[in-house]
C-alpha cells in the first residue's frame, strides 16, 4: 500500500496548518513505547500522540485519572527516542493544568524538558484559559482536547457523546474559538456530532484532529491498541480496526509455547 512518505522532512506544527489550509487530512496515532514508535513514525505517520490513554493501555488503570506526570514523562521520551520525522505530542495528564498558571506552566516545562517532545495537549476550555495562555506565552506549542474529556468522567460520570443539545455545542464553539485565539496551534474533538465537528472545523483556522467526531475534521486519531485489533473488548462505533493483532499474537503465542513443550524449540541452528 502506498502512502505520503516520500516527504522526510521532521512535521511541524507550521506544516499541520499548511495541511489544513491545503485539505491534506492529517493523520495522527498513539503510541506510548520506543518499538512502536519507530514502527508508525517508518510508516509515514504524521503526528504521534502520547495519549494519557496510557493509563489504560499500558497501566491497565480503568480511567486516564491515575497516570502522573512522572508516568507521561517516561513514556514520552520512549516515544521521542524512535521518532525521526512525525510531530510527537505528549498529553498532559489530569491535574497538571487546572486552575493555577504557574504550577501548569512548571509541569508543562518539565514536560518538554524531560521529554523532548514538540509539543502537549492539554484537556478543557475556558475553566483553564489562564492557564494555557501562561503555557502558550512561555512558547510551549498547545493542542486543545474538548468534547469528550475522559480525564471529567467523575464529573460527568458518562462517556457518551457530547456536544448534542445546543447549550453543550455552542460552549464547545466558544471553547474552540477561544483555544484559537489564545494560541493553540490545533483543537483535538473527541466523540462529538459529526456535523458539529464539521462546523467547528470550518469556523476555525487551526486545524482539528478527531476521534469519533465524522469526517469533517481535519484529521483523525485513534488509539494504537484500538486500530490494531490488540483490545478485544472495547468495540465503539467510531473504531476501524485495521489489524487483528490479538489474535496474530495469540496464535504466535500458543505456537511459541507448543514448540517449547515439544523440545522444538530451539533447535540446532539456533543454538551456539
Ligand atoms: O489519550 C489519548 O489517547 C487521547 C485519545 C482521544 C486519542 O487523547
Amino acid at each position: 500500500m502506498s502512502v505520503h512518505t516520500e516527504n522526510k522532512k521532521k512535521v511541524t506544527t507550521l506544516q499541520l496548518k499548511k495541511m489544513k489550509q491545503s485539505g491534506e487530512k492529517i493523520s495522527m496515532l498513539t503510541a506510548y513505547d520506543f518499538t512502536t514508535a519507530q514502527i508508525i513514525d517508518a510508516a509515514g505517520i504524521d503526528v504521534v500522540l502520547v495519549g494519557d490513554s496510557a493509563s489504560n493501555t499500558m497501566m491497565g488503570n480503568p480511567t486516564t485519572l491515575g497516570i502522573t506526570l512522572d508516568h507521561m514523562i517516561h513514556y514520552g521520551r520512549s516515544v521521542v527516542n524512535a521518532t525521526k520525522r512525525a510531530l510527537v505530542i505528549v498529553d498532559m495528564p489530569f491535574g497538571t493544568v487546572s486552575g493555577n498558571p504557574m504550577k501548569s506552566l512548571d509541569a508543562a516545562i518539565r514536560m518538554m524538558q524531560e521529554t523532548g517532545a514538540d509539543a502537549i495537549k492539554i484537556e478543557g476550555g475556558l475553566e483553564i484559559k489562564d492557564d494555557v495562555k501562561k503555557i502558550i506565552d512561555a512558547g510551549i506549542p498547545v493542542m486543545a482536547h474538548l468534547g469528550l474529556m475522559p480525564q471529567s468522567i467523575n464529573k460527568y460520570g458518562t462517556y457518551a457523546i457530547r456536544g448534542k443539545d445546543e447549550v453543550e455545542a455552542q460552549k464547545l464553539m466558544d471553547d474552540c474559538l477561544l483555544m484559537e485565539e489564545l494560541g493553540a496551534f490545533g483543537i483535538l474533538l473527541e466523540k462529538i456530532p459529526a456535523k458539529l465537528a464539521t462546523a467547528i472545523s470550518e469556523k476555525i483556522t487551526i486545524p482539528t484532529i478527531g476521534i469519533g467526531a465524522g469526517s469533517g475534521t481535519d484529521g483523525q486519531v485513534l488509539v494504537i491498541q484500538d486500530a490494531l485489533g490488540m483490545n478485544k473488548e472495547f468495540s465503539p462505533k467510531f473504531l476501524r480496526r485495521y489489524a487483528d493483532l490479538n489474535a496474530i499474537m495469540t496464535e504466535a503465542t500458543q505456537h511459541y509455547i507448543a514448540d517449547v513443550k515439544a523440545k522444538n524449540f530451539p533447535n540446532e541452528n539456533e543454538s551456539y
